[in-house]
């Protein structure tokens, strides 16, 4: 038998499992718990309108590179920056501690959800106006949060440590489009509420008078965090595809996809906000108190399609942070050479910890802070805010200076035999445009936002692993 150097590397099943698998990681929580709430919380319309334009000129050129990237070398995140240019290997790190920190404060809203299938049928829907209160209560809770997001957090330990197993996916296959149909029909109830057009004319007329440099810098890491970008999922994912997949199509589905869910959540949570006179500023809670406030207002089987919607989002939840998961533990199996099952505990407990101090910082613990915030906008704002963008930023420069050009047209247009007519346009995006942009929203964004110290915070940590990532 002939010798062979490297492990055959794993493909997907088909396309249709990658399309799935890809849009998984990328709809989730983002999409539907936090745009909304990012937009009602920076002036919605304008916000929109910069959010779209991040996706399209930032977000699908950075997945069409990380999917070239991922496939060109056949490995995962930090494996793909180094084998190109050890140098380099600190992208990839920076990727993993994303990873890692965006899962201090996911499962604990992954749990919400979770808490809210029950709930929807326990009573919380029969009082309508307590439902806000309620929500509060909740979450400012001691022990309550803690089990639901212990539990959540050990769905994704199982089948983590399972390897992705077809169950998952089977899941995802049937309650993805159920979460489309649920959200559709949400819309209908919501557009038409007596007051409905006042939130319409909220998400759609834009009030570019309450821009700011922030109000950039949240819709470009929102277009990082909604994409699965920045972070080294979509290089990981990438390398599992196979040769004769269209790299660039695939990445506009997804986007696609992902923008759809994004604009539907807006359009199912707004128009009832308005109609129930509602603010839209009341941030993390958006989700959880309009949509069972919806479905309370329904009666009869009001309570039957909350339960149905709270599974749907636990489940998009949770095919995201399963690749967010996926991502730290590849590294830990790849580059240091644990066994899987172990990689998966012990990367569970450390994130278990993080969700604790997380959760408890709604209420216990809100009291204690880090660089001026709590732990759970700890984890939120330097991942979103800081690392997403930076890793995008370095992807980017990464692609556009360092790797070969020829190279990056023979792995998008599957070695010259199909067409990307707009390869020069995208290369020059990746190459000069996108890390342009990305430079000034950070910089406008540093100089506008209160957490100054947590801004200089993450650049610290990013040059301790510029500097000590040969050791990776
Ligand atoms: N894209 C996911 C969401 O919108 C979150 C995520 C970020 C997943 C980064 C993987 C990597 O919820």
């Amino acid at each position: 038998m002939q010798q062979v150097e490297k492990k055959q590397r794993e493909n997907w099943g088909s396309r249709f499992g990658f399309l799935m698998a890809a849009a998984g990681s990328a709809v989730g929580l983002g999409n539907i718990w936090r745009f909304p709430y990012l937009a009602g919380e920076n002036g919605g319309g304008a916000f929109l309108v910069i959010y779209l334009l991040c996706i399209l000129f930032v977000g699908l050129s950075i997945m069409i590179a990380e999917f070239a990237v991922g496939r060109r070398t056949g490995l995962a995140a930090v494996g793909a920056f180094k084998s190109q240019n050890k140098n380099w290997t600190f992208a990839g790190a920076l990727g993993v501690l994303s990873g890692f920190f965006i899962m201090g404060f996911y499962p604990v809203v992954g749990g919400w959800s979770l808490a809210y299938v029950f709930k929807s049928v326990t009573g919380l829907l029969a009082a309508p106006e307590a439902i806000g209160d309620a929500f509060g209560a909740f979450i400012t809770a001691s022990s309550e949060p803690l089990v639901w997001m212990i539990i959540y957090l050990a769905i994704n330990l199982v089948i983590v440590a399972k390897g992705i197993a077809g169950g998952i996916e089977k899941a995802g296959k049937v309650l993805m489009p159920t979460l489309f149909v649920l959200l559709i029909f949400i819309i209908f109830r919501s557009v038409s509420l007596p007051g409905a057009s006042a939130g319409l004319n909220f998400l759609f007329k834009p009030d570019w008078s309450l821009v700011t440099g922030q109000t950039v810098l949240a819709a470009l890491g929102q277009s990082f965090f909604t994409l699965s970008l920045g972070m080294g999922c979509m290089i990981t994912y990438g390398s599992y595809l196979s040769k004769k997949e269209e790299l660039p199509s695939n990445a506009l589905t997804v986007t696609g996809l992902d923008t759809l869910v994004a604009l539907m959540a807006g359009l199912a949570i707004f128009p009832a906000l308005f109609a129930f006179g509602m603010e839209p500023t009341q941030g993390p809670g958006l989700v959880f108190v309009v949509v069972p406030t919806i479905f309370a207002q329904m009666g009869g089987i009001g309570p039957l399609f909350s339960v149905i919607f709270f599974v749907a989002l636990t489940v998009a939840a949770l095919t995201s942070s399963l690749s967010l998961m996926e991502v730290v533990v590849a590294y830990m199996i790849d580059e240091k050479g644990m066994a899987r099952k172990p990689a998966t505990y012990i990367t569970s407990a450390i994130m278990g910890v993080m969700c604790i101090l997380s959760s408890l910082s709604m209420g216990t613990l809100a009291g204690v802070k880090l660089f001026g915030v709590g732990f759970f906008d700890f984890f939120d704002i330097l991942t979103d805010k800081i690392f997403l963008a930076i890793g995008g930023m370095l992807l980017a420069i990464f692609v556009g200076w360092f790797m070969k050009k020829e190279d990056l047209k023979d792995e998008l247009t599957n070695g010259g035999t199909v067409a990307f007519g707009l390869f020069e346009l995208w290369y020059t995006l990746i190459k000069y445009v996108v890390p342009v942009i990305i430079a000034v929203v950070a910089i406008m964004g540093i100089a506008a936002i209160e957490q100054t110290s947590l801004m200089i915070f993450g650049i610290v940590i990013i040059l301790v692993l510029a500097v000590f990532s040969k050791k990776l």
